[in-house]
């Protein structure tokens, strides 16, 4: 069970991070021609602010605390991170894709706007984050690196990608070093991102130790996060949720639980986690980060 202590600050940063987001949504309001196109920023906004854990740019702004650096550059990359993984959860939920009517508690955003605006919503929230990521805060190189490692992650070789991997083996055979490849991709490189934009905004850049510290504790709470994800896609409560379960079978994916089952899939996550933990434990201050390693295989929603 999490401590009171964590879910505080899990629920204090979540309230940060949605006042940031609805800033940088209302920035699209500014435009003068606002009137004609106001249904996509409105889709836009039903998904952003449709609630979610967060733990993307709360990650973020955790290893800025963590490394000493600049939280409120963190929480500019995170949120905008977070365009990102709403964006890449509207086009998942399509029905070209993964084919699901609810998401964050609420019928899914093709649903209520058509897959036309939806599949626009998500376009114009990538285009959203990136214009929006640069930080006051932090150097030009900073907001350089941050940039890249964003696009990095979310393209051809990350999320994307990790996506491409998991649609073409709908109702296929794979082994397990394909799912995890798949995984690392789908779902790691995000998680991966927003870890290093946390050491970005602290000035930890590629090559010092703390980022590969952070590199090495995203690949493993990525991982972990994903398998808890497919566990749950079996043994969740919809309710909690705010998604359908049953929707990895009824799509015939390869998941953690398919290949390994859920006992063995359970333990995978676990070792995962124990070994994220000892990579940051020698840092002082280390224990929310802990601790939000355990919440990812811990958690019902
Ligand atoms: C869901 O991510 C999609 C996956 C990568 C498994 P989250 O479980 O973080 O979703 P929200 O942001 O809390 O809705
Ligand atoms: C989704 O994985 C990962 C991305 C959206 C990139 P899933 O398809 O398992 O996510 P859920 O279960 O629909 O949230
Ligand atoms: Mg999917
Ligand atoms: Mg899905
Ligand atoms: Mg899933």
């Amino acid at each position: 069970m999490m401590t009171d202590k964590f879910m505080k600050v899990i629920s204090a940063n979540a309230a940060i991070i949605e006042r940031k987001l609805g800033e940088k949504l209302d920035l699209i309001k500014a435009d003068p021609d606002y009137k004609y196109f106001s249904t996509l920023e409105e889709s836009m906004r039903y998904s952003l602010m449709a609630g979610g854990k967060r733990l993307r740019p709360c990650l973020s702004m955790e290893f800025a605390r963590l490394f000493g650096g600049n939280v409120d550059a963190a929480l500019d990359f995170g949120c905008s991170l977070e365009m990102i993984h709403t964006f890449s959860l509207i086009h998942d939920d399509m029905p070209c894709m993964d084919n699901d009517e609810l998401r964050r508690g609420k019928p899914t955003n093709h649903i209520v706007y058509g897959e036309s605006t939806a599949l626009l919503a998500g376009d114009a929230l990538i285009a959203h984050a990136f214009e929006t990521l640069e930080s006051q805060n932090v150097s030009d190189k900073q907001n350089l690196e941050a940039y890249k490692l964003l696009a990095r992650c979310t393209g051809p070789v990350g999320m994307c990608a990790g996506q491409q991997i998991d649609l073409e083996n709908e109702g296929k055979e794979i082994d397990i070093k394909t799912l995890e490849t798949l995984h690392a991709k789908k779902t790691g490189a995000l998680i991966r991102c927003a870890c290093l934009l946390g050491c970005i905004a602290s000035g930890k850049i590629s090559g010092t130790q703390e980022y590969s510290d952070a590199d090495e504790f995203a690949s493993c709470i990525g991982l972990a996060f994903q398998i808890a994800d497919d566990i749950l896609d079996v043994t969740g409560d919809e309710e909690k949720l705010g998604k359908k379960c049953g929707s990895d079978e009824k799509e015939e994916k390869n998941t953690y639980v398919t290949l390994l089952g859920i006992e063995k899939a359970k333990e995978l996550a676990n070792s995962l986690c124990e070994r994220a933990k000892n990579i940051i434990k020698k840092y002082p201050e280390s224990d929310f980060l802990c601790e939000l390693a355990d919440y990812i295989i811990e958690r019902d929603n």
